[in-house]
């Protein structure tokens, strides 16, 4: 999508549609006040009559209005200025980007008002997301993205930083759109190859007798149940010092999880395509980090799997070595994700990077205990895990730490057999068991874990995004590498 921007004041801005802003209990303000003059009074009339209220998300299309050049005035609420921030800013955005795009449209006009950079920025993502979709295989589109964005406001590097971060969030989320059989692990790790060429990074791909060659034993195991063979792939963005170490993303790329031998009942297995959203996430944020030229180095490492009940598939009671030597007893084999990211990490590790975080829909465990909005963050590390929180506060994606308490949780998944078992005590805590049994592998290193499992994939549409794949914490990594180039 075209995104420049709109020289013109909205009164005299020809385009299919102009979205202003409005915050509750206010008056219009800035273009919105533009256009109530422009249009004889028509806002505050409206809002007199309390037809127009400015609460969050209100949408309210003014058709072919008087005085000002645009087909349509939508007019978006912002709800209490004082809460205003970046996430509302890019939820309000999305909204009236939704519902302009459900008809075909060659020019939209955004203007929001002023607003700070960082706000700007996530407005424009928001709008770039809103207004697509998951119909990808309709015949009868319900979103056609706009010929053009206009913005109107002076910043042009926050304008660029949200067109990058928007389409960053809907590369991910088209990955995790597509159907289990167009995205699988060579076809998964061909578009990691094409998106590392389009935005110059290095990439090397692992198949099959190289992951054997270099002992990933345990990624291997959940591997063999399918016909599709499993991939690693390595990407670098070396925008930072030569030699400085970096910033490791490690993403779950499991492309179907049907949940192996311990299958999954059918109404859970049927959105198990979204279990590659770790690794799609981390592909967004690197090229979203490569195209802004962030001054750092990061890596990206994306396990690919396919989980299957295949006849070579592993079982439970299999005893698998996993890439530093641990060894694990296998108790479920729907827990598969740790088991893919153990030997990942233990990559990631090697790579001497500085810190890691990995981001994963690992656990139903941690829906039960968040809901389906907020993010699950664990780590042994703090000051690393707090820049992440910081991150995601500023972007408004919810995100809430979860505790690692060594007496409490180390035990939980003590095996008789081998090291560890691959799940925790019953039911209970197990989004935590899932992050004690990651640490195992991350040989000490500050180690971030974001538990994606709610957030990453929308069964019901939300006012500002559409169901399916959300594109979650691509902001957030993006933010937080940004904060540790500077640190
Ligand atoms: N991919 C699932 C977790 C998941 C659940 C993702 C819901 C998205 C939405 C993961 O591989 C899984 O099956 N986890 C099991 C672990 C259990 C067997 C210890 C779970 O959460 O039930
Ligand atoms: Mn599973
Ligand atoms: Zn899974």
């Amino acid at each position: 999508m075209n995104v420049s921007i709109c020289k013109t004041a909205l009164p005299q801005c020809v385009s299919d549609a102009a979205v202003v802003g409005l915050f509750a209990g206010e008056q219009p303000a800035g273009p919105a006040a533009e256009a109530d003059r422009a249009t004889d009074g028509l806002l505050s009339k409206l809002i007199q009559r309390q037809e127009i209220t400015g609460k969050k998300f209100e949408l309210t299309p003014l058709l072919a209005p008087p005085g000002i050049a645009t087909e349509q005035l939508l007019v978006v609420g912002l709800g209490e200025q004082a809460k205003f921030d970046a996430g509302v800013a890019f939820r309000a955005a999305a909204v009236a980007a939704k519902q302009l795009a459900g008809k075909s449209r060659a020019k939209a006009a955004f203007f929001l008002g002023e607003m700070q950079a960082k706000e700007t920025e996530n407005a424009i993502a928001g709008a770039i997301v809103g207004c697509h979709g998951q119909d990808i295989y309709r015949a009868e589109k319900k979103r056609f993205p706009f010929g053009e964005l206009l913005w109107a406001g002076s910043d042009e590097a926050a304008v660029f930083r949200g067109q990058v971060l928007g389409e960053s969030m809907n590369l991910t989320r088209r990955l995790v759109n597509e159907p289990p059989q167009e995205i699988y692990p060579e076809s998964f790790a061909t578009r990691a190859a094409d998106v590392a060429k389009q935005c110059g990074l290095e990439c090397e791909i692992w198949d099959q007798p190289r992951l054997e060659k270099e002992r990933c034993g345990s990624l291997l195991a959940v591997a063999r149940g399918s016909a599709r063979p499993p991939r690693l792939v390595i990407l670098r963005y070396n925008g930072g010092k030569t030699g400085s170490p970096a910033l490791a993303l490690v993403g779950k790329g499991v492309t179907f999880d049907s949940g192996g031998l311990s299958l999954k009942p059918s109404e859970s297995m049927l959105t198990m395509k979204c279990d590659m959203a770790g690794a799609a996430t981390v592909l967004g944020a690197i090229h979203a980090i490569a195209r802004l030229k962030l001054p750092i180095n990061v890596v990206v490492l994306l396990g690919r799997v396919e989980n299957m009940a295949g006849p070579a598939a592993y079982k439970l009671g299999d005893v698998l070595v996993a890439r530093n030597g641990r060894t694990i007893e296998v108790h479920n084999t729907d827990a598969e994700g740790r088991l893919v990211l153990a030997d990942v990490l233990c990559v990631a590790v090697e790579t001497g990077a500085a810190k890691i975080i990995d981001l994963a829909t690992l656990t139903g465990a941690c829906v039960v205990a968040l809901g389906t909005e907020t993010v699950g963050v664990m780590t042994n590390d703090q000051p690393c895990c707090d820049v992440v929180l910081e991150s995601a506060q500023r972007c408004g994606e919810p995100a809430w730490q979860l505790p690692m308490f060594p007496d409490v949780y180390d035990e939980i998944i003590n095996s008789e057999v081998a090291d560890i078992k691959n799940v925790g005590d019953g039911r209970w805590g197990g989004a935590i068991a899932a992050a004690k049994f990651l640490e195992q592998f991350v040989s000490g290193k500050p180690w971030t874990h974001l538990d994606i499992a709610g957030p990453a994939f929308l069964d019901k549409p939300k006012p500002w995004l559409d169901g399916g794949a959300t594109g979650c914490m691509v902001r957030t990594l993006v933010e937080a590498a940004d904060r540790f180039s500077s640190s």
